[in-house]
Formats: structure tokens, C-alpha cells, sequence
């Protein structure tokens, strides 16, 4: 880098919840490495940044702020999902500004550009008001972002059209049913929320962004999707999905030397994530569809909701399951014993299990997870959607017995195994990412 590179200072705004702010810091670490001499501001709420700083693996390059979280003091919903998001959202450009105060005030550099988190688009006006570009970070599954450009048309198929309807008005993906869409987008009237408006206006949004960073490999989207964004936004670069290097995995919990003593792809690992929890009658379903499969099984499962599982399920089990309430998700799913994820299909857990070719069941419960599972189930051919979406006994059977033990399910296992080749080979510095990343480099720290 050149010494012009030397007075940048990139302000970087997260969207603190779920699993958005991983990957974000991912790729801030790759550009702090890329350009040493530039100062990286990550600004984002105290609890947020807690999480994940101070750690060894960051360079010295990246400081954090914390700005609020807009929860008023003492509030009985601070700790409310939804509400916790349209608490944070609400705090705007002032919020927003406050961050850039901070972070100008400790580097005494003007802040040169803004890389944000899709969802902070309040972070734009800033941008524009600083007359800085605004590049927009994209965490979600990369096919949902198509959505944002043809809500009109959506919200009318959802009025008329039964649920099974798919959408052929969606350049590439003809093969989104209604039932995929997330709830938010189709939200009018009273229904309304912060969030919801907020991701109804990405469409106008992201055009105004200098390029939208998509965070996939190109390889495995359908080529008509990714002409008609490019087509739409000014510019679009993929970067390659990476899992924090995991420093010290410890086997606390035991799964992976368990997982030793299995036979290759013989074993159902089931997660649902960490935000979701499916209800009662799913969890039963779940536990009985489990102990009749005879399957060997992981299912990371929080201490609080064993109560919920049917009586005896755990003694029964016991000498073929594991139920752990944290699971090293990464090295599971890429262990060779794993033959199946039963999965919420949050984008983390997809390219996880994309990139380990391991099948999937998908239970989609919310926002991009219904999009991602249509994917799954049909475009890559590398899982199934669950029989009627929910978790019931005899729908879990049939998707286990087809995954792990019939013939019939041969072809979605050999897809799973020809797609980690795929994501292999993407990942590798002759894959499009890396070239995508050497244009992003470009665009934000060429004077
Ligand atoms: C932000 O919050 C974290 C976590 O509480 C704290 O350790 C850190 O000192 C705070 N940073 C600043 C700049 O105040
Ligand atoms: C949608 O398709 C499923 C599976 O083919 C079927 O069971 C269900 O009844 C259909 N729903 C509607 C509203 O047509």
C-alpha cells in the first residue's frame, strides 16, 4: 500500500444481533491486514462489542466504540428479540453520528468512507452528509437479496396467491415459493415496524451504495440472480466466508472424539441456532423422531428446554445421543462421522455445512431462512425442506431415512460432496472472491 492509503480511516457500523456481526468483523479483519497503515473504527453497541473484543487474531489497526443500543433504561422489553432491533434502529443518524464523533476523535483522522451493515441504513445519510462512500455489507443468504427489488410484486402474490405459489418474476429464483418469504417484507399497514420499513426500503438503499459486498461465493448463486443485482447496484463483490479462526477449540462438551467412534456419515447433528427455540410440540417431535430413527445423534440443546423433552428421552437415548448446550459447529459438521444437519438454515450454519458436504434437513423459521432452504432443497439439490415446515415425528423420519439411509437420497449426498469441492475451489485465490476482494481493496483505499 502506498502512502496515500495512510490518512484512511474507515468507519465500520454493525447490525449487533444474531449472527450478522461475525461475519462483518471478518471481513474488517481481512482489510485491516490488507491495508496496515489505515485506521478501522468498528463501532457498534457495548454488548455487541464485549463479545467480541478484545481478541488475539484482531490487528491493532481496528479500534471499537460503543454507541447505545437505544433501549430505554430499565424497559420490560429490553431483552425482547424484535423489540431489541427496533429499539437499536430507532436511534437513527444521531446515533450513527455519535459514532463518528467518537471514532474521529480518537484517531484525529476524518473518517473517509463507511462500510455498514446493510441493515444500519441510516448510516447512509451519514455517509452522504460526510460525502464519503457508503459500501453496504451483506450477511444474510445471498439469494434473499433479491427480495428488497421486487417487494411490490411479492406482497401482491402473497395477497392473491395461495402459499405454494412460486415466483417466476424473480430473475434466477423461479423457485421461491410464497411460504419462503420473510414475514417482515410482507408486513403492511399497522403490521409495521421499524425493521420492517427499514428492510422494505433496501431496495432504493443499496442502489445508492458504492458497492454492496455480498458475503458467498459467487460460484453457487444462479447466474441470472447475480446479473440482475449487478444490473441493479452500482457494484457487487463476494468475499469469501470464513469461520473465526478458531484459536482454542475445546472439546469441552466431548463431541468431537464421541464423533471419532462413529462410522463415517452415519450420525444427524441438530441445530437450530441461538436465537431460535421451536416449540414444544416441535421438540417433542423432534425427541421421538430420533429415538425410533435408532440414528446416532448431537443436538445442541440449551439446559432450560431439556424439561420440555419426553420423559425418559434422555436416559433412553443416552448411549447413542449426545445433547450439548454448546456445540464447536464448525469442526462437527466437518467431521467425517457427520452425515446430516437438521438446521434452522441461518446463512452461518448453510455455508458451514455447504463447505463440510454435509446434507441438510431445513426448518426454516425466519427472515432469509425460508430462501435459504428453497436454495438448499432447489437449486444446489443438497438437502430437503421438511415435510409441511415444521418439525413433526413422522416428517423428521422420512427426511432422516432419505438423507442417511435411502438410495434414493444418493443423489442429494453426492451433490453435498461435489459442492464442498465447488466451495473449495471458490475459496482458492483463483476463485471470483479473491479478484472481487482486489476491487474492493481498490475501491476503498485508491485516493
Ligand atoms: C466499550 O464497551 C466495552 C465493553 O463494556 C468496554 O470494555 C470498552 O472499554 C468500551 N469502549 C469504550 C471506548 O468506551
Ligand atoms: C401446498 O403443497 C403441499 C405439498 O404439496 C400441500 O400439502 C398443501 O396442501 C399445499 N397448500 C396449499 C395452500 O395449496
Amino acid at each position: 500500500m502506498s502512502n496515500s492509503t495512510e490518512n484512511k480511516h474507515i468507519a465500520v457500523f454493525a447490525f449487533p444481533f444474531g449472527t450478522h456481526v461475525i461475519p462483518l468483523l471478518n471481513l474488517v479483519i481481512k482489510l485491516a491486514k490488507a491495508a496496515p497503515h489505515c485506521s478501522f473504527s468498528f463501532i457498534s453497541t457495548e454488548k455487541s462489542n464485549a463479545l467480541n473484543f478484545p481478541k488475539p487474531h484482531i490487528p491493532i489497526n481496528i479500534k471499537t466504540h460503543n454507541i447505545s443500543d437505544g433501549v430505554p433504561e430499565g424497559h420490560p422489553l429490553a431483552n425482547h428479540p424484535i423489540e431489541k432491533v427496533n429499539f437499536f434502529l430507532k436511534t437513527g443518524v444521531d446515533n450513527i453520528h455519535k459514532g463518528i464523533q467518537l471514532a474521529e476523535a480518537e484517531t484525529k483522522t476524518r473518517v473517509t468512507c463507511i462500510i455498514a451493515d446493510a441493515f444500519v441504513t441510516s448510516s447512509l445519510l451519514v455517509a452522504k452528509k460526510l460525502d464519503v462512500p457508503w459500501i453496504a455489507f451483506w450477511p444474510p443468504v445471498s439469494c434473499s437479496l433479491s427480495l428488497y427489488f421486487y417487494v411490490d410484486m411479492i406482497r401482491q402474490h402473497h395477497a392473491n396467491c395461495d402459499a405454494n405459489a412460486t415466483m417466476d418474476f424473480l430473475p434466477g429464483l423461479p423457485m421461491m415459493h410464497v411460504v419462503d418469504m420473510p414475514h417482515d417484507l410482507l408486513f403492511v399497514g399497522e403490521k409495521e415496524t421499524t425493521f420492517s420499513r427499514e428492510l422494505v426500503s433496501l431496495g432504493t438503499v443499496l442502489p445508492q451504495a458504492k458497492a454492496v459486498v455480498v458475503n458467498f461465493f459467487e460460484e453457487l448463486d444462479p447466474p441470472l440472480f447475480v446479473q440482475d443485482m449487478r444490473s441493479k447496484l452500482q457494484s457487487m463483490f463476494y468475499v469469501v466466508p470464513v469461520s473465526f479462526p478458531t484459536l482454542s477449540v475445546t472439546d469441552s462438551s466431548g463431541c468431537l472424539s464421541w464423533l471419532d467412534t462413529k462410522s463415517s456419515r452415519s450420525v444427524a447433528y441438530v441445530s437450530c441456532g441461538t436465537v431460535v427455540i421451536p416449540s414444544p410440540q416441535e421438540l417433542e417431535a423432534m425427541a421421538e423422531a430420533l429415538e425410533e430413527s435408532g440414528l446416532p445423534f448431537i443436538w445442541s440443546l440449551k439446559e432450560n428446554v431439556l424439561p420440555l423433552l419426553p420423559k425418559g428421552f434422555v436416559e433412553r437415548t443416552s448411549a447413542r445421543g449426545k445433547i450439548v448446550s454448546w456445540v464447536p459447529q464448525t469442526q462437527v459438521l466437518a467431521h467425517d462421522s457427520v452425515g446430516v444437519f437438521v438446521t434452522h438454515c441461518g446463512s452461518n450454519s448453510v455455508t458451514e455445512s455447504l463447505s463440510s458436504g454435509v446434507p441438510m434437513i431445513c426448518r426454516p423459521f425466519f427472515g432469509d431462512q425460508g430462501v435459504a432452504a428453497r436454495v438448499i432443497e432447489g437449486v444446489w439439490e443438497t438437502g430437503v425442506i421438511i415435510e409441511g415446515r415444521v418439525f413433526t415425528k413422522s416428517g423428521l423420519l422420512k427426511s432422516l431415512n432419505l438423507i442417511l439411509v435411502q438410495e434414493e437420497g444418493k443423489k442429494i449426498r453426492d451433490n453435498a460432496l461435489k459442492m464442498k469441492k465447488t466451495v473449495e475451489d471458490a475459496a482458492t485465490p483463483e476463485g471470483k472472491a479473491a479478484h472481487d476482494f482486489i476491487n474492493l481493496v481498490k475501491l476503498i483505499f485508491t485516493p
